[in-house]
């Protein structure tokens, strides 16, 4: 038992030096000393923020493959749903949407990250479809909405590094889904859970025909370790509009020695909610420029760079909403009037 537990910490050890010398960058060490307590000393975690569900169940594992889960699913858009409905139909979802099965002990502890402004619509039937979805595969989970506070250009990629913050501030997450508000899964087999390498799951969606747009595309739905993430330094924090940063965090797995695992086509299937290009999400028409210089950017600019003010938390009954300001391309404050805190 020593022995085991001794060979733990040599091996966290290492795993800390080796994250500590990827990350050496400013202001970062405080962060990888936390990833550390949570690796390493689960008791050690925060007692601050939620306490998770504790689940009533005597310690049994749930098993390998959860016997709720089917195969294709039917996707529909009742109307006239509103989300006290979704609150009926999830009695077991507590504030700030989160779960943890009744009668056994989830395998595997996920956070949702929904980069999000002004989609009431969307989130509805999301949530809708996605509770009962992550619950039938006997998962831990939360689900977390980054809303972007104000009316400048929305920036997708960097509302996901403050995603990834924030839910590990709080819990120790093994796996990060990072999740289109439009995109509703059409298949049960798809597992909300992570791999050995970063996995994009939303490879067939019904916008593009069933099948991906290109090889190299890893936008939608995303799957990654805390671990995965820390090594690419996260996302970009520079892609304001529409484009291009999801090709910028594909090129980030490649250049930092992982590869893009992919569920089966029949599987990763997905239903988009129709919708028009919204206003403060333009073409970032940098975005081919931008793109050819990641090779050079994704170490200077990443979770190590990170800035933004949270204005509000809340944990609503089938979500935590987190509202921050992330500013503009000329910083944090420059805009700072228009985001009323
Ligand atoms: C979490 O649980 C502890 C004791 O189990 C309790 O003292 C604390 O108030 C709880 N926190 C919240 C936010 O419910
Ligand atoms: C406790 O574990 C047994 C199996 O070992 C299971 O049958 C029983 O339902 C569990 N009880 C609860 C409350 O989960
Ligand atoms: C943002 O835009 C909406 C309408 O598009 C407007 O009602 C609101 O006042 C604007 N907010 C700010 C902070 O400018
Ligand atoms: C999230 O919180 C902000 C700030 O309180 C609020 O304006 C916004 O409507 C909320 N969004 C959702 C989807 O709850």
């Amino acid at each position: 038992m020593i022995f085991i537990k001794t060979k733990l910490r040599i091996t966290c050890l290492f795993l800390f030096i080796q994250l500590a010398a990827l990350l050496l960058c400013k202001g970062y060490q405080k962060k990888v000393t936390y990833i550390f307590q949570i690796f390493c000393e689960p008791d050690a975690t925060s007692s601050s923020g939620l306490n998770h569900t504790a689940s009533d169940s005597n310690g049994t594992y749930c098993p390998g493959t959860s016997i709720l889960t089917g195969g294709p699913l039917v996707v529909n858009f009742p109307s006239g749903l509103i989300l006290a409905d979704v609150e009926k139909k999830n009695p077991l979802v507590t504030p700030g949407g989160c779960y943890s099965p009744p009668d056994c002990e989830a395998r595997h502890r996920t956070a949702i990250i929904i980069p999000y402004r002004h989609r009431e619509n969307h989130l509805k039937y999301l949530l809708y479809h996605l509770h009962p979805f992550l619950q039938r595969q006997q998962l831990s989970y939360q689900i977390y909405i980054i809303n972007q506070a104000g009316n400048h250009t929305f920036n997708r990629a960097k509302l996901m590094n403050v995603g990834f913050r924030e839910a590990m501030k709080k819990e120790d997450w093994d796996c990060l889904i990072f999740h289109d508000v439009d995109l509703i899964p059409e298949d049960d087999r798809n597992s909300y859970t992570c791999d050995s390498n970063p996995k994009h799951a939303a490879i067939a969606m019904d916008k593009f025909g069933y099948g991906l747009p290109y090889s190299m595309y890893f936008g939608g739905v995303i799957a990654l370790t805390p671990l995965h993430y820390l090594k690419m330094n996260g996302f970009p924090n520079n892609y304001w509009g529409w484009g291009g940063e999801d090709d910028d965090i594909a090129f980030r797995v490649l250049l930092t020695g992982m590869k893009v695992v992919r569920p089966k086509l029949q599987v990763g299937r997905y239903k988009m909610i129709r919708h028009t290009l919204d206003q403060g999400n333009a073409i970032n028409q940098n975005r081919f420029e931008m793109l050819s210089k990641a090779r050079q950017t994704w170490r200077l600019d990443g979770m190590n760079t990170v800035e933004y003010e949270l204005i509000t938390q809340q944990y609503m009954p089938l979500y935590t909403n987190i509202t921050v300001n992330i500013g503009t391309q000329d910083g944090l404050h420059s805009h700072l009037s228009a985001v009323k805190k």
